[in-house]
C-alpha cells in the first residue's frame, strides 16, 4: 500500500511517517482516538465523533490540538489525497513525545502527537455479513473502570477478538456481572417483542456515536427503545440481536455461545434499523 499518512502537519508517504519511540502512546497507551467512516468519499457522522474526541481529551487532560474546522480539513484532505471512496479514517491524538519514560505527564506544554491514516474499503456499507448476520461469543469484561474514554488500550479487546476467532465466532460480547457491557469494537442491543434494549450509557461502556444517532433513527421511526443492561440468557432468548458501530453501522447478530437467534438469519428490525442508518447518515455526511 502506498498510503498517505498525516503526522503532526505533514501529509506523508506511509513508510516515511514516523513517531518517536518515547512517544506516551507507545510506552503508556496514553492517547485517544477516532475512526470514522467514509461513504462516496464523504465523512459520516463527523460532529459526533469531534464532540467525541474533545471529551476524550478532557478526560486525560490533553489539550485538542486544532479546532473543529481544522480536524474537518484534514479529513478532507485525507479523503482527496488518498482518493478515498469508502472506507474509515483512524485518528490518533497521544499526549506526546517527552523524550523519556516517565509516570507522570509530561509539563502541559508538550505538544500532542497526532496521526490520521485511511483503510479503504470498497463497497463498506454493502458488507456480505449484513446478509448472513455475525456469531459472538461472551466473554468476561476484564477492562479498566473508565471505558466511556476511547483510548488506545485496546489490547483486552484485541484478546477477546482472538477467543471469539478461535470459538469459531466473528466476535465477542463481554460481560460483567452477569450483564453484557458491549461488543470488542461496538455496542450491544437485543430485540424483544420489537422492542429495541441496551444498555445505558455510564463509565461501563463507550458511547458510541453510531449508537446515538441509530437510537434516534429508531424512535424518530417510532420503534421501542429501552436502555438498560441485560443478560445473556435473556440475549439468547431474545427474537434478534444487533451491534453497532462506526465501521459495521449496524450488524445483525445470528448466535450467541452456539444459541442460535430465531430462525439464525438477520432479523426484521435489525435489517430496518440498518437501512435507515445508512441512507440518514449518508444523506448528512460531509
Ligand atoms: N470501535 N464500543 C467499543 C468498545 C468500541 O471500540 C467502539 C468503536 C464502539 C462503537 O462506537 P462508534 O459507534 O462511535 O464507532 C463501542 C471503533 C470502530 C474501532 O475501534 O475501530
Amino acid at each position: 500500500m502506498n498510503r498517505t499518512v498525516y503526522v503532526n502537519g505533514d501529509y506523508l508517504p506511509e513508510d516515511q511517517a514516523k513517531v518517536s519511540v518515547f512517544d506516551r502512546a507507545f510506552l503508556m497507551a496514553d492517547g485517544v482516538y477516532e475512526v470514522t467512516s467514509v461513504l462516496g468519499g464523504k465523512l459520516i457522522d463527523f460532529p459526533g465523533h469531534l464532540a467525541r474526541l474533545q471529551r476524550s481529551l478532557d478526560a486525560l487532560e490533553i489539550g485538542n490540538p486544532h479546532s473543529d474546522d481544522d480536524w474537518l480539513a484534514i479529513h478532507r484532505e485525507m479523503v482527496a489525497r488518498n482518493d478515498l471512496e469508502d472506507g474509515m479514517i483512524y485518528l490518533q491524538v497521544s499526549r506526546g513525545n517527552p523524550g523519556d519514560r516517565d509516570f507522570a505527564y509530561p509539563p502541559a506544554d508538550t505538544p500532542p502527537t497526532v496521526v490520521l491514516f485511511t483503510q479503504s474499503k470498497p463497497g463498506l456499507a454493502d458488507s456480505a455479513q449484513a446478509k448472513t448476520g455475525m456469531k459472538v461469543v461472551t466473554i468476561p469484561d476484564i477492562r479498566w473502570g473508565r471505558r466511556d474514554i476511547k483510548t488506545v488500550q485496546l489490547l483486552y479487546p484485541s484478546m477477546g477478538k482472538m477467543m471469539a476467532k478461535k470459538a469459531g465466532a466473528d466476535d465477542a460480547w463481554m460481560v460483567e456481572d452477569e450483564l453484557v457491557t458491549e461488543g470488542t469494537s461496538n455496542n450491544a442491543y437485543i430485540v424483544k417483542g420489537g422492542k429495541i434494549i441496551t444498555r445505558g450509557l455510564s463509565t461501563d461502556i463507550l458511547h458510541g456515536i453510531t449508537r446515538a444517532a441509530v437510537l434516534r433513527f429508531a424512535r424518530e421511526a417510532q420503534m421501542e427503545v429501552e436502555e438498560r443492561p441485560f443478560t445473556v440468557e435473556e440475549a439468547q432468548s431474545a427474537d434478534e440481536a444487533f451491534i453497532t458501530s462506526a465501521s459495521a453501522f449496524v450488524m445483525p447478530v445470528v448466535e450467541i455461545d452456539g444459541r442460535a437467534l430465531g430462525e439464525g438469519k438477520p432479523g426484521p428490525v435489525a435489517t430496518r434499523l440498518r437501512e435507515i442508518y445508512l441512507d440518514e447518515s449518508r444523506k448528512a455526511a460531509i
